[in-house]
């Protein structure tokens, strides 16, 4: 694990995996989660230059100290520039999703593609806002280790989740050992995050779409929807699975986003 500072003193915890020199990709962990949530993704895709950040509050990670989808595209650049890399390809899950969109607002010019694993531009519904705002109340009266255990479950494919429920006690194991502090500023942060619609119909590059028609919080309408918005899309919607395509299909996920690197990595 590597570290490096942001300008307001917060360590980001990173891991760059491979051998540095060709286009990276950089991973983003979605809600409860960290960097580790992609250890068995990278295997098929080792070759690469692979960087996988804890978004502030996550994993090694501090706690930002004002929450909000900023923080998170912040502390992606501050990697990149602690590793001299200019440009890359960023695929966020879901969450992480929401991250990257906001750094594919701020800082265009480091992205060769843009990838949203089981993620989309658009912001919270009410109702959506109203659940997260609950989700605060029950973080905040000390109830960390009972959400974290709702919320696993319903991310997986029923059937995946019923055939695997060593792989969904180990994610509910590892949301665990994520703080409620944490938790809370990546619900406010979402709660907060902006539409990024205008994002994706300005991007100059590549933009991934990796949809499950299983996945009961970025439902494939709503990805598909986005997916007409940029001028150069790659849609994959894969049927059978949920919102955690990294543990339901993971060498099919692993290979899409490998060719999709391919593809920016050779235009
Ligand atoms: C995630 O997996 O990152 C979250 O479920 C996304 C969300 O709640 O919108």
């Amino acid at each position: 694990m590597k570290h490096t500072l942001l300008s307001n003193g917060l360590r980001i915890a990173y891991r760059s995996d491979g051998v540095a020199g060709g286009l990276p990709l950089v991973l983003l962990h979605g809600f409860c989660e960290d960097s580790a949530v992609w250890n068995d993704f990278i295997v098929p895709i080792k070759s690469l230059h692979i960087i996988r950040v804890d978004l502030p509050g996550f994993g090694g990670s501090d706690l930002p100290l004002v929450p909000g989808m900023d923080v998170y595209a912040d502390a992606v650049c501050a990697v990149l520039n602690d590793l001299s890399v200019e440009k890359c390809v960023l695929v966020g899950h879901s969450m992480g999703g929401y991250a990257a969109l906001e750094f594919a607002e701020k800082y265009p010019e480091r992205l060769s593609g843009l990838g949203l694993f089981h993620s989309h531009p658009f912001e919270d519904t009410a109702e959506r806002k109203d659940a997260r705002r609950r989700g605060i109340e029950m973080l905040q009266s000390g109830k960390r280790d009972l959400y974290v255990a709702q919320l696993f479950p319903g991310l997986f494919a029923g059937a995946f989740a019923k055939a695997n429920p060593p792989i969904i006690a180990a994610q509910i194991a590892k949301g665990k050992r994520q703080s409620a502090e944490a938790i809370i500023a990546a619900l406010e942060g979402m709660i907060t995050r902006k539409d990024h619609r205008e994002t994706l119909r300005n991007a100059a590059c590549p933009v991934l779409f990796l949809l499950g028609t299983e996945d009961s919080i970025i439902p494939p309408e709503q990805g598909l929807q986005a997916a007409v918005l940029p001028d150069l899309a790659d849609v994959h919607l894969l049927p059978g699975v949920g919102h955690m395509g990294m543990f339901e299909a993971t060498e099919r996920c692993a290979e899409i986003v490998r060719r999709f690197w391919e593809f920016c990595a050779n235009r």
